[in-house]
C-alpha cells in the first residue's frame, strides 16, 4: 500500500495536483489529547476564525488585515513567542500583555529604560511602542528598528490581541 500511495503521489505531482499529495502530509495526527498544552505552537487559524476573532477587537482593529499582521509578526517572532505558558525569547513572552504594566513578568530581565516606563500596556501604547522602542524608552534593550506604516501597525496590533488573549 505504501508504495502504491507513493506512486499515486508521484503521478499526483506529475499531474500539477500537489495538494493532494500534500495533504496526507499536513493532516494533524490523530488525536493524543496533546494538542492543547500551554507551550503548543499557535494553530493556524481558519478564514471563519479569522473573522470571529477580528469582530470582538475594538475599533479600528476591527478591520484589520490578519494575514499581513501575521506576515509583519514575523518580525517580532525571532525574539517573542504569544502562547499562554510560552518561552521568553530575546523578548518576553507577550501572552496577556495588553493590560499589564509595562516591563512586570516574573522571570524575565528588563532594562531599566522599561522598568521606568510606567505605563500600561494597551493599543495606543504598543503603537507608539513599536513605531520606534528607542524613541518610546530611550535605554531600552528591545533592538528593533520600527514599523513605520501605520497600516502595519494596526495589523500587527490585532494580531498579537488575538495571539495573546486580550479580553475587551
Ligand atoms: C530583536 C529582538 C526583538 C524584536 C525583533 C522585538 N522585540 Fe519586543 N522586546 C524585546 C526585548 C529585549 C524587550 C524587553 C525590552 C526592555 O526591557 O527594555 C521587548 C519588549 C517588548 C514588549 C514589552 C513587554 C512587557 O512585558 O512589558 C512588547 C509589548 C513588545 N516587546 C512587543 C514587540 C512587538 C509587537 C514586536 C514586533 C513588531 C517586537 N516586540 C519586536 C525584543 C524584541
Amino acid at each position: 500500500m505504501r508504495h502504491l500511495g507513493l506512486t499515486l503521489c508521484a503521478a499526483a505531482i506529475a499531474a500539477t495536483a500537489l495538494s493532494a499529495c500534500n495533504k496526507p502530509a499536513n493532516a494533524p495526527p490523530a488525536d493524543t489529547g496533546a494538542a492543547s498544552t500551554p507551550t503548543a505552537a499557535p494553530a493556524a487559524m481558519t478564514d471563519d476564525e479569522k473573522k470571529a476573532s477580528l469582530a470582538k477587537l475594538p475599533a479600528p482593529y476591527n478591520a484589520a488585515d490578519l494575514d499581513n499582521g501575521e506576515s509583519k509578526f514575523a518580525l517580532c517572532s525571532t525574539c517573542h513567542t504569544t502562547q499562554q505558558g510560552g518561552p521568553n525569547m530575546t523578548g518576553p513572552n507577550l501572552y496577556g500583555v495588553f493590560g499589564r504594566k509595562a516591563a512586570t513578568l516574573a522571570g524575565f530581565t528588563y532594562s531599566d529604560a522599561l522598568k521606568a516606563a510606567g505605563w500600561t500596556w494597551d493599543a495606543a501604547h504598543l503603537d507608539t511602542w513599536i513605531t520606534d522602542p528607542k524613541v518610546a524608552a530611550p535605554g531600552t534593550k528591545m533592538t528593533f528598528a520600527g514599523l513605520k506604516d501605520p497600516k502595519d501597525r494596526t495589523d500587527v496590533i490585532a494580531y498579537v490581541m488575538i495571539r495573546t488573549g486580550f479580553k475587551p
